[in-house]
């Protein structure tokens, strides 16, 4: 029931908004295990964690099995629905009330979410394919300014899509895409670790992780 719950409401958002919402349903569990990685790190202290984009909470629900004693997850979600229908979660489903106390769900467009070198890893849902390099560039840098120097960033594209959608795009779309393409991979290359592809997932992806740079 709860999972009905939630995938309608996936739904029903990704309708409304899908430049933002960028999927056609929540995250499966082994692409939500692959992004919460690095929290099963042996011997880690308390950790601040920054999840970019939880829409219903697909990942959110695999995270918080990952937390210690100590940790604080902070949620940032721009579609109030979504926000909403989270924190609502939070309160009244048994298997994530347990959590609520450290636990924060913040309606907010992460652009503008404030702090410096604060979060000790981060797990973004965001659907950059779907963004302008502008903005992807934007986010990009406002993840590396909230996560600490040598911290971690796992996030998650579909395989192959934005190939695919290169080797058949057209005009000014398609160089748009370009654009974004190069920015990505250049990124893979000077920060990237292990992707991982999850082929149990609706649809099949790839878990992409940047180790942050070193700030001058
Ligand atoms: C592809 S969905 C991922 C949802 C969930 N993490 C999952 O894997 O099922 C992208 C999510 O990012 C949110 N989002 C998009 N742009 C955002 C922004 N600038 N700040 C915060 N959240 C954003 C959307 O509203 C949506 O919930």
């Amino acid at each position: 029931m709860a999972a009905l719950t939630e995938w309608s409401t996936f739904l029903r958002q990704s309708k409304a908004q899908f430049t933002t919402t960028g999927a056609i349903g929540p995250s499966g569990p082994f692409l939500a295990d692959s992004l919460c990685r690095e929290l099963r790190r042996p011997n880690r202290g308390p950790w601040k964690i920054l999840e970019a984009g939880p829409g219903t909470g697909a990942v959110t629900r695999r995270l918080v099995r990952y937390l210690r004693p100590g940790d604080t997850l902070t949620a940032v979600e721009i579609n109030p629905q979504l926000a909403n229908f989270l924190k609502r979660s939070f309160r009244d489903d048994p298997s994530l009330a347990p959590y609520a106390h450290q636990v924060e769900v913040v309606e907010a467009d992460l652009l503008h979410f404030e702090g410096k070198s604060h979060f000790d890893t981060g797990v973004c849902g965001l659907p950059f394919n779907n963004f302008s390099l502008d903005l992807t560039q934007r986010l990009m840098e406002t993840l590396e300014r909230l996560l600490k120097p040598g911290s971690l960033l796992s996030y998650f594209e579909y395989l192959a899509i934005r190939r695919a959608r290169l080797a058949w795009g057209k005009g000014e779309a398609r160089e748009i895409l370009g654009r974004l393409d190069a920015y990505l991979v250049n990124r893979e290359r000077l920060l990237g670790e292990q992707p991982e592809v999850i082929w149990w997932n609706l649809l099949p992806a790839v878990c992409r992780r940047l180790r942050m740079p070193a700030r001058a």
